[in-house]
């Protein structure tokens, strides 16, 4: 697919996966310390999503709530608000909402298309209006949401948007908060509903991981996000300048909570650098992030070189860096690669994406042209 933002799935539920009751008053499923936690996930985004139904359930604002953090976003150059986005196949959201009122970030209405020329009408003064496709189609709508900037989406429910979003695959890492009591309503809203889901008993998400927040349980899994960075290291791959005897790599360096640390590609500040230089070159030595980092590459990382006395094996294992991925195995067409190997033998986790390999090689298609 076309490029898309980083996409993070995020909900609290009752034990028996409930969202909310049947009651009008919105059902309380988190506390302070845990609403804190939203807040600073929230302020490392740069959209929020929620469904219409919760716009008009639970009027909420969706803005960055701490003072502190939205300084922080303002000097780093960001609006102190997150973009807010919603879906609607009805058209039917009150422009009163605080959703629109709140907050000083620009609103994005993704209206299946029937319904997009009454949205307009009616939401036109309060934020912009995109025909999302009929039906409504995530892709398209991802796809825009990152022409407007939005790298990093903060998927807030409800059940419904959920499940759109997580049987089309659209998410890279999920966020559950686990309250502990029992709604026991089967007509209240669940966290998902039926659906065929990619993450199932032979194909599970992995728990990154596990935290108490009172007595709540605060549980992170990691989803499609190898694949999301690794297609994006392969995004910058094809901004190499091309030499007919070097290849084209992109990689690109992201921590433990799923945040871009930095990125880059072969030749990116002098003919000899190569991707995983370009990417250790952004980030200081000392840098405690590198520690639980993973580096994601197009290619496997050098074993050996002529243009510098340092391989990038052996850079990547000096940085700290305890995990990589990479999309294909050198091949020997320069020289005998075996930075794999080499990584492996320290400790360093290696996980190859072969689903990737010919997207990336694709990229270095001139080197293989037979004469
Ligand atoms: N505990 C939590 O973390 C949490 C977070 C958020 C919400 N909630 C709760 O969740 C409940 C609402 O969940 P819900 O599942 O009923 O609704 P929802 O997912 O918030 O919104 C569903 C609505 O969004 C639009 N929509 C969503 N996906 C669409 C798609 N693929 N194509 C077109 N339109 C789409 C449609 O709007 P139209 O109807 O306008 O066509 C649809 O009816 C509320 O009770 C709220 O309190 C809980
Ligand atoms: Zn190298």
């Amino acid at each position: 697919m076309a490029e898309r933002p980083y996409v993070v799935a995020s909900a609290a539920m009752s034990v028996d996966g409930c969202l909310d009751d049947t009651t009008p008053e919105r059902l309380l499923l988190s506390d302070a310390a845990d609403f804190d936690r939203v807040d600073e996930v929230r302020s490392g985004c740069d959209a929020i999503l929620v469904g219409a139904e919760t716009i008009r359930r639970d009027n909420p604002r969706l803005v960055v709530r701490s003072d502190l953090r939205r300084q922080a976003r303002l000097e780093s150059g960001r609006p102190a608000d997150p973009v807010k986005v919603t879906l609607t196949a009805s058209g039917e959201l009150d422009p009163g909402a605080r959703f629109f009122a709140a907050g000083e970030s620009d609103k994005v209405v993704y209206a299946a298309g029937g319904s997009a020329g009454t949205a307009r009408e009616r939401l036109g003064d309060v934020a912009t209006v995109v025909d999302g496709g009929d039906p409504l189609d995530l892709e398209v709508v991802l796809a825009d949401l990152r022409r407007r900037g939005v790298r990093r989406l903060l998927v807030e429910g409800g059940g419904r948007v959920h499940t759109a979003f997580l049987t089309a695959g659209f998410v890279d890492e999920l966020h559950l908060v686990v309250a502990p009591f029992f709604v026991g309503d089967a007509d209240a809203p669940r966290f998902v509903g039926d659906g065929a889901f990619p993450y199932h008993p032979g194909h599970p998400m992995r728990l990154a991981d596990v935290r108490r927040i009172g007595d709540l349980a605060f549980l992170r899994y990691v989803l499609a996000a190898d694949h999301y960075w690794l297609a994006e290291a392969i995004e910058e791959s094809r901004r190499c300048p091309v030499s007919p005897s070097a290849y084209s790599v992109g990689a690109v360096l992201v921590d433990v909570e799923g945040r871009e640390i930095s990125r880059g590609y072969s030749r990116e500040a002098d003919p000899r650098d190569h991707a995983e230089e370009a990417v250790l070159a952004k980030v200081a030595d000392d840098d405690p992030r590198l520690r639980t980092a993973t580096l994601y590459s197009t290619l496997e990382p050098c074993s050996a070189r002529a243009s510098r006395p340092r391989p990038c094996a052996e850079l990547v294992i000096a940085a700290g860096i305890p995990r990589v991925v990479i999309a294909w195995r050198e091949p020997d067409l320069f020289v005998d690669c075996h930075g794999v190997e080499d990584l492996r033998a320290v400790g360093v986790e290696v996980v190859e994406k072969p689903e990737l390999a010919s997207e990336a090689r694709s990229v270095n298609a001139h080197l293989f042209r037979t004469a």
